[in-house]
């Protein structure tokens, strides 16, 4: 349990910068729309981090803290210091938000398997706002 809790922590805290890093990065016609989203999603995911930090101590874990620790332990690839278009920003967010998505429901089910209704809670609106953002890219017109 405090192992699959700190992989989606460590893969929380490598997608925000990462989404940071293509706010920065993105460079196309669309810069100010995809500028702002990316934007939009890295405060949500930050909030996320810090919503699971602390679920994770109010069941006794211990959340990993260190930035070595976070790289080491997320499957979440790096963004480059590079320039790239908007379609390849998204299509890659929409890879990671798939991930993100899988590993939210994991931890669903691993919570509702021990009755533990805090963490299933929690879970919850990750689900959602992972499945809205998915659905969202989706329309448009990311493959
Ligand atoms: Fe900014």
């Amino acid at each position: 349990m405090e192992k699959l809790w700190n992989q989606f922590l460590s893969d929380l805290v490598v997608e925000y910068h990462k989404l940071q890093t293509f706010h920065w990065y993105v460079k196309d016609v669309t810069f100010f729309q995809t500028h702002a989203k990316l934007e939009e999603y890295y405060d949500g995911v930050n909030a996320q981090i810090d919503e699971v930090a602390e679920v994770m101590l109010m069941r006794g874990m211990k959340p990993k803290a260190t930035l070595k620790d976070f790289l080491a332990t997320s499957k979440i690839k790096e963004a480059k210091a590079a320039y790239v278009t908007t379609p390849a920003v998204f299509k890659e967010v929409l890879k990671d938000f798939e991930y993100l998505l899988d590993s939210a429901v994991t931890l669903k089910a691993k919570a509702d398997a021990k009755n533990d209704y805090l963490l299933s809670a929690k879970v919850d609106g990750f689900i959602e706002n992972y499945s809205k953002a998915i659905w969202m890219l989706k329309q448009s017109n990311v493959k």
